[in-house]
């Protein structure tokens, strides 16, 4: 029997038959502002406070002193966490550490690349196995996409998830895919599991739902279930059911 290891998302795991597979790497997909990086952190936070699960977070937009002051709003003291070495963050910057490789070396973006992403895997890993983490958060995928090759896109994503299934964590990682987009993301297709958060409109209020698109050896729900961002963080409600039509967030600016 395979361990569950419990969302920390209240609701959730319901949908899911008790938690994520371990040891997989899900997929987190949403707009902006649908609640990614507060799911991911409330995942590692709780893993920390309640499970005792050392875990891992890795930045590719936010500065870590940014994340902390937001994630008070939710009573999350992950500066503590830190300072207790239950919790490690990593931040990088892909596209910087890339245009300086290019203008040392002047070499074709591929090679650039790949160096930076091989050097934040070595990182991630030895983070992992400093503090024994048991839960990995990686935010965002997006910002991995720095090549305007499609070709190398799909390359550097596919090496980077083979290469994060074997660390031994349960592994979230956030994309921003969009909501109407038709085309499937190759990391869709690559990650054990796919979860959706949508945020649409009824009656002029901005509603929240998340969906489970896919979850493999899991009987998870195929109905998508309201969410909420409250002061505790993000709340499933698996048994309360949704109403409304889909839009983009960019509708919402105009308010
Ligand atoms: N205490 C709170 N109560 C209700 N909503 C909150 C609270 N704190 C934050 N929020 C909501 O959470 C949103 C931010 O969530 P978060 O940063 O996790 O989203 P995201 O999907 O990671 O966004 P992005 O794609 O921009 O990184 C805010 O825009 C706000 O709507
Ligand atoms: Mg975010």
């Amino acid at each position: 029997m395979t361990r569950r290891v419990p969302s920390s998302i209240p609701g959730l795991d319901e949908m899911i038959e008790g938690g994520f597979i371990e040891n997989d790497v899900i997929l987190l997909t949403g707009p902006p502002g649908a609640g990614k990086s507060t799911f991911g952190i409330q995942y590692l936070y709780k893993g920390v406070t309640e499970y005792n699960e050392p875990g891992v977070y890795v930045t590719l937009e936010e500065s870590p002193a940014r994340i902390m002051r937001n994630m008070w709003r939710h009573g999350w003291d992950l500066e503590r966490a830190v300072k207790e070495n239950k919790l490690r963050i990593i931040r990088s910057n892909p596209i910087l550490y890339s245009k300086y490789i290019k203008e040392k070396q002047k070499t074709l973006s591929t090679t650039a690349e790949v160096a930076t992403i091989e050097h934040l895997l070595k990182e991630i890993y030895s983070n992992i196995k400093e503090i024994g983490a048991k839960r990995l958060f990686i935010d965002s995928l997006t910002s991995l996409k720095i090549s305007s090759d499609p070709v190398s896109v799909r390359h550097v994503i596919l090496e980077f998830i083979r290469n994060v299934e074997n660390m031994d964590c349960t592994t979230l990682i956030t994309s921003e895919i969009q909501q109407h987009n038709a085309n499937f993301n190759v990391e869709e297709y690559l990650c054990e599991g796919v979860i959706k958060m949508h945020v649409f409109r009824v009656s002029g209020n901005r509603n929240r739902a998340i969906e489970i698109l896919k979850m493999r050896g899991v009987k998870h729900k195929e109905t998508i279930h309201p969410y909420n961002i409250v002061d505790d963080g993000i709340v499933v409600y698996p048994s309360e059911s949704v109403i409304g039509d889909e839009c983009d967030t960019t509708d919402f600016i105009s308010f």
